[in-house]
């Protein structure tokens, strides 16, 4: 807006210059003074004329005539030979100070340099608009530094409270309150932050819970056998003149608790080693199912004898497995031990060993009693027993299955059960063939 304001006035500057050029080269002060004041009305301005020693000769306001201007612009045309400059003052007028651009044009006739013409306007109403735009400028600049520190405050004060919870939720994890979580409140790294945050309370607060329930049940059923060898015990010390036969039969009864005694402590054992076992460093060995399901029969033919049970093998994968060997085979001994303890006299165990894809997999199939629906998956767990008083009789603790299933995960293979009440179950237990084919594909 200045610079049309500049560039206009320059032209009018300009034209006036050549307009007087004769007047002035003839020294015609009377028609240069006319021609000063009917242009500086139409202009709203003030003229001057000035020669070539910056005196003023016309002055449309007669105010400064013989006076000599001194002003750089003015200068710059006399002496540095320049057509056009211009330059911004403060004018006092008496009650205020007004901005005035003065616009300097040289006058010339044939080359020759003779004066200059001055325009002087004011340029007050833009310095004005100027001023104005600055200053909502600086109220602009100050509101919007204003709200972005309110925003950055509350930033601040958002994420100091995030932090501060999650620090008191630490502690109170530290402390071993494992109840404690996080409001998700979100979508962004935060929320994130607080998911985590709680899938970590829960999974130690699942861990406390299952070791407590644990350490509960191993108690309870390590008690179990100690009360009933205490009460045969006390019945042998304090009843005199017991019968020899009666006596012999408490003895073998106390024998009877302390084998299951010893074998409930061998599986509490055997479990904290397999959950001890570093995966990364375990060491596999190449066995054949075949040979360990045969070594396992053998084994238990005695007991499978006893109650007219067969056991028969069908053999449809004859190859060797990377494997535990030890416990692989004790988790197979665990299967084919329950079919015979859990079928009744007369029945059969089938075992089946095959090949399904990359896993090899035995099935071990009985005739016996059978598991309920709702059951099926509680098997699996601790000390899950269907029925306490039944597994009593037959001596169990629970704890075989789950050593089963610790095993099927240790190789990454699993263990399923199908059964129908009455009529049998069959215990599916796949393991990879080849251990590190299987290790990578979980690693990807
Ligand atoms: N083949 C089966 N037929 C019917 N019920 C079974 C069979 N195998 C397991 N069960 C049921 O599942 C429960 C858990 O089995 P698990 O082997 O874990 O414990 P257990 O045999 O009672 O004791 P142990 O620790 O001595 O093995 C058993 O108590 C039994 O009720
Ligand atoms: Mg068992």
């Amino acid at each position: 807006m200045l610079n049309m304001r500049i560039s206009d006035f320059a032209q009018q500057a300009n034209d006036f210059s050549l307009a007087v050029a004769y007047d002035f080269s003839k020294n015609n002060g009377e028609a240069l003074y006319k021609a000063a004041v009917e242009a500086g009305m139409d202009m709203n301005g003030r003229i001057l004329m000035v020669d070539k020693a910056g005196i003023v000769q016309v002055d449309s306001f007669s105010l400064l005539n013989g006076m000599r201007l001194t002003h750089s612009e003015v200068q710059e045309v006399l002496t540095q030979g320049k057509d056009f400059a211009y330059g911004f003052h403060k004018v006092n007028t008496g009650e205020e100070d007004i901005w005035c651009l003065n616009c300097v044009s040289a006058i010339s006739q044939d080359t020759e340099a003779l004066g200059a013409v001055v325009l002087v306007q004011s340029v007050q109403d833009i310095m004005q608009m100027v001023h104005d735009i600055q200053w909502s400028y600086y109220v602009i600049y100050f509101l919007v530094m204003l709200v972005l520190l309110v925003l950055l405050s509350l930033l601040i004060d958002y994420l100091l409270k995030a932090l501060g919870s999650l620090k008191a939720g630490t502690e109170a994890i530290a402390q071993g309150d494992f109840s404690r979580r996080m409001k998700v409140e979100g979508r962004d790294e935060l929320a994130t932050l607080a998911e985590a945050f709680n899938v970590m309370a829960q999974r130690l607060e699942d861990v406390d819970r299952s070791r407590s329930e644990f350490i509960a049940n191993a108690s309870h059923e390590l008690k179990t056998p100690l009360t009933s060898m205490k009460i045969l015990t006390e019945s042998i010390l304090y009843e005199d003149g017991m019968d020899e036969n009666v006596y012999k039969e408490f003895l073998g009864d106390i024998d009877q608790e302390i084998d299951r005694m010893t074998a409930m402590i061998n599986d509490l054992l055997l479990m904290t080693r397999l959950q001890n076992i570093d995966e990364s460093r375990m060491y596999m060995e190449k066995a054949s199912l075949a040979s360990m399901v045969d070594g396992v029969v053998k084994k238990l033919q005695p007991i499978a004898e006893q109650k007219w049970i067969s056991v028969y093998q069908h053999i449809q994968f004859e190859g060797t497995i990377d494997c535990l060997g030890v416990h692989l085979r004790h988790a197979i001994s665990n299967l084919v031990e329950n079919a015979i303890k859990y079928t009744g006299e007369g029945g059969r165990v089938d075992i089946t060993i095959l090949r399904e894809g990359s896993m090899a997999v035995v099935r071990v199939k009985d005739t016996g009693e059978g598991i309920a629906k709702k059951e099926q998956e509680k098997i699996f767990e601790r000390f899950y027993r269907v029925s306490k008083s039944r597994t009593r009789e037959t001596g169990g603790t629970g704890l075989g299955l789950h050593i089963v299933q610790t095993v099927a995960l240790l190789h990454n293979g699993h263990i399923a059960v199908e059964s129908e009440e009455g009529k049998g179950s069959t215990f599916i237990l796949s393991i990879p063939v080849n251990a590190d084919k299987e290790r990578s594909k979980y690693e990807k």
